[in-house]
């Protein structure tokens, strides 16, 4: 199995980094195609609970090679600061590489992120505050740095003068900010180029070589399908491509060599930021869950909100990415409810939706149709294949299937590494 591109289904912190690292020691090389220090893996292992934002989490395997894609917008403070925090516990990370053509944040990027997400007010969209709007908007805008400028003094000056040229407007004039000297941006980030010289390669190269001699490459997504800038409830998303097509522009993997899309899908829907939610809970309910799946974020510790599971959503994402196999997660925050309801289509103004409204402004006044589905109270952790499962269990995981239109080959009942029933091997 040479390529296999992992996605989250829903609006992120679906269990991605647990999934990746079940097939960590499977595979070769683990690639992060999308996103930055806006994502949030934790990866529970033994007594050790690790929480990554930027590197890959096959860096978490031993002989795993960990991969920073062109499609990645870097950090370079935070990815230091993850490899010192990570080589203190004992971890190898010498294996990482950085593409050469991966974008930076540089810090004005951080500073407009925050600025303008306050000016915004009402119409924030609640982002990570990390800078990652604001730098894939250089890099289309033709402004941006890669971490090859780092190796060009000249060109690395010519750029971040170019870039200031119009940020340092916006930012005195519209925020009444200090304005940022471009030479103080140049040698913070030439601080870091020694240390990073040695992990920067041309991914894309390495990737085709280690397909051509038979290796196995897991692309893993950050965020997920609704936070995709193309496919998600834009505006209200992340700025990068998070659905199966960005692994391939985010890596130099080119779609006749995916050979497998496998999507993550929570046994209920949560999001963090702002935007519409169908089947958003704001009782005691909606609490619960966020109590029992420990429902708070990786990255900015802000309470997720939580709904029930949507299948219109499933079915969606099985859609735009071309999924063979989704992995139910966290089956197991389900258990003790009398009756679970699952949204099987959307009324929006009287008529029924069974796919994904075409319009935005359908999509806001979706009301769920829900299908209620027998509940279970026995403790699940301990099952290790389907017929463990209590009977409504197992029937909550076959009507899900059902509702989404493909396999469900995994399910998890706890966060540990070996909590989960493989129904069907993903490799
Ligand atoms: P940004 O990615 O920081 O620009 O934030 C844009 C939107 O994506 C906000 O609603 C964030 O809360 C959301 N977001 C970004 N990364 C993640 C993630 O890893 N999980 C869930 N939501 C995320």
């Amino acid at each position: 199995m040479p390529a296999i591109v992992i996605v989250g289904a829903q609006w992120g912190d679906e269990g991605k980094g647990k999934a990746t690292d079940q097939l960590g020691s499977r595979v070769d090389l683990v690639v992060k195609f999308n996103g930055g220090n806006n994502a949030g893996h934790t990866v529970v292992i033994g007594a050790e609970t690790y929480a990554l934002h930027l590197l890959p989490s096959g860096i978490l395997t031993p002989g795993v090679v960990p991969v920073i894609g062109n499609g990645v917008v870097v950090d370079l403070s935070v990815l230091f600061e993850e490899l010192d925090t990570l080589d203190a516990r004992g971890i190898d990370t010498s294996r990482l590489v950085v593409s050469a053509n991966a974008h930076i944040i540089a810090p004005y990027n951080r500073v407009l992120d925050k600025t303008t997400e306050r000016f915004l007010g009402s119409r924030r969209i609640g982002t990570t505050g990390r800078g990652i709007g604001p730098t894939y908007a250089d890099k289309m805008n033709r402004l941006g740095l890669r971490v090859q400028d780092l190796f060009d003094e000249k060109i690395l000056l010519q750029k971040v003068e170019g870039a200031l040229e119009l940020k340092n407007q916006i930012l005195a004039k519209v925020y009444n900010r200090r304005a940022v000297d471009p030479a103080e941006v140049v040698d913070k980030l030439l601080s870091y180029t020694d240390r990073v010289r040695p992990m920067v390669a041309d991914t894309s190269l390495l990737l085709e070589r280690a397909l051509d001699a038979g290796r196995t490459v897991l692309l893993e997504a950050g965020q997920a399908t609704l936070l995709d800038v193309d496919h998600g409830t834009y505006p209200f998303v992340t700025s990068s491509s998070a659905t199966a097509g960005g692994a391939c522009t985010g890596s130099g993997i080119p779609p006749t060599r995916i050979d497998r899309v496998v999507a993550i899908l929570k046994a209920y829907t949560t999001r963090v930021g702002e935007g519409p939610f169908p089947t958003e809970l704001h009782d005691a309910i909606g609490e619960r869950l966020r109590k029992s799946g420990w429902e708070y974020g990786t990255t900015t510790g802000r309470p997720r909100r939580c709904g029930w599971f949507d299948a219109v959503i499933g079915r969606y994402a099985a859609r735009v990415n071309g999924v063979t196999d989704f992995v139910l997660t966290k089956l197991d925050v389900l258990t003790g409810l009398e009756r679970v309801p699952v949204c099987v289509a959307y009324d929006v103004g009287g008529v029924r939706h069974d796919e994904m409204p075409m319009t935005q402004t359908d999509f806001h006044h979706a009301t769920p149709i829900f299908e209620e589905l027998p509940g279970w109270w026995e403790d699940i952790s301990g099952a290790r294949s389907l017929a463990d499962l209590p009977a409504s269990a197992q029937h909550y995981v076959h009507a899900l299937e059902e509702m989404v239109g493909r396999r469900i080959s995994v399910v998890g009942v706890g966060p540990g590494r070996d909590e989960s029933l493989v129904l069907h091997d993903l490799l």
